[in-house]
């Protein structure tokens, strides 16, 4: 139980006690407040009951440019082959941002899916939330997908988690919606990560792609959401509350922030000369990547976070329909699928043909497998993410109305 005393209300002292399900607001009405000596005495108690406000992903779109560039493109300028790109990640090919491309307008097409699939209103949603580390303004992006969608009455705002932006993102917007401070949300992960990489360098620039993947979080009370079993959900596992977002977990570690950057390349490396030009500062460093030490993080960490939401949504490993986990390097996806006795068809894969990108990758992969019908209403998926900061996250889900 939590005490929470108003400091601009010292005769009023409010105490809550919160659970999975609700909050529960007992508001008191205090005769004598003493915060120094911490001596309440309470003379009228009136309990009200707040009920947390369920929550469901009601739709999921996904672009991706139109330039797609196969790992034997690749052999003709960077020392690499497609047998050795294939063999150690699993990825053949990815798509990369054009002339006239920009990741504000992929952003804009896949939550203009992601709305048409919910069937929302973009005049309707209240806020959007956009993971990216790569955005066309390094002051925002969301604001411009905003515009771009027609969203008038959404507040937008940049998360910025790096390839676990979309979890982090996931994970915040259902807060808003679980405590009726915003109704539907888009949540977009977009990034095109072509332009911080260094295209001479083997170690990285095969290993990712550009594009952008949104879903639609709706409260469960919005007319969309209204719950209608799905005939052909073949989910068993257990409704632990009204809310999609069954069990996350969050972590940070800043401590391995050199496995894994992209660091400005300004004054702080490099203090300003007299004669230097203020744009000669403006940038930032392509990705620089320990690639084992980030494989043995992701190996680590992402099975422990998987099993740590899972304990916190109080259901097995065999509650899990899909893995739909960051697109990162396939082995780090067979190790996760093994650690939760997962079948590899249950994996929702698509690295061979997009690469890493990044916070875009899990609502990339989710979109196909919903839209191909692998992913029907009511099933578990279980996301996680991990990448730079170091950061890692997951989220365990229903997908759809239940
Ligand atoms: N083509 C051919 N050879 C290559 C290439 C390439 N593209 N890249 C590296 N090599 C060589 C290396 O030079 C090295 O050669 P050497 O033995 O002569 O020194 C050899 O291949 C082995 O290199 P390793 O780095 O040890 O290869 P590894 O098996 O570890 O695979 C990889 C590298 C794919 C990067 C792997 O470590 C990995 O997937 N790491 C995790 C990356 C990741 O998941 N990132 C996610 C976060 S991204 C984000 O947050 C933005």
């Amino acid at each position: 139980m939590n005490a929470i005393y108003s400091r601009s209300h010292p005769n009023n002292a409010v105490i809550t006690n919160s659970n999975n399900n609700g909050v529960y607001k007992s508001y008191a009405v205090a005769s004598t407040v003493n915060l120094k000596s911490k001596r309440i005495s309470l003379t009228r108690t009136k309990a009200v009951k707040k009920e947390m406000t369920g929550c469901r992903l009601m739709g999921v779109g996904s672009c991706t440019p139109k330039l797609v560039l196969h790992n034997r493109d690749m052999e003709k300028f960077v020392n690499t082959t497609d047998e050795w790109i294939c063999s150690r990640t699993g990825i053949r090919e990815r798509h990369i941002i054009g002339r006239g491309e920009t990741l504000t307008q992929l952003s804009i097409n896949a939550a203009q899916r992601a709305l048409e699939m919910a069937g929302v209103s973009a005049k309707d949603v209240d806020m959007i939330i956009m993971a990216t580390s790569t955005p066309d303004d390094t002051f925002g992006n969301a604001c411009q997908v905003q515009y771009g969608v027609g969203a008038s009455k959404a507040v937008a705002f940049d998360l910025s988690a790096a390839c676990s932006g979309f979890v982090v993102a996931l994970n915040t917007a259902v807060q808003f919606i679980r405590t009726g401070s915003a109704h539907r949300i888009l949540v977009i992960g977009a990034d095109a990560m072509s332009r911080i990489i260094d295209w001479r360098d083997r170690s990285t620039c095969v290993l990712f792609g550009d594009g952008a993947g949104a879903v639609l979080l709706s409260a469960s009370d919005c007319p969309e959401a209204v719950a209608t079993k799905a005939p052909n959900s073949n989910s068993t596992a257990p409704s632990s509350s009204d809310c999609a977002l069954l069990g996350m977990f969050m972590a940070s570690d800043g401590q391995g922030h050199k496995s894994l950057k992209a660091v400005y390349a300004g004054e702080h490396e490099k203090p300003l000369q007299p004669d230097d030009v203020a744009s000669g500062h403006a940038s930032y460093k392509n990705v620089q990547m320990a690639g084992q030490e980030v494989y043995k993080f992701a190996v680590r960490t992402v099975p422990a976070a998987l099993e740590t939401a899972l304990k916190r949504a109080e259901l097995n490993k065999s509650d899990v329909d899909w893995l739909v986990m960051h697109q990162a390097n396939q082995r780090i996806m067979d190790a996760a699928a093994a650690r939760l006795n997962l079948a590899p068809t249950r994996v929702v894969s698509n690295l061979a043909r997009y690469g890493n990108t990044s916070a875009a990758s899990i609502p990339l992969a989710l979109d196909e497998a919903v839209r191909d019908g692998r992913i029907q209403h009511g099933d578990v998926l279980a996301m996680v993410g991990f990448g730079a900061g170091l950061t890692w996250a997951s989220a365990i889900v229903k997908w759809g109305k239940f």
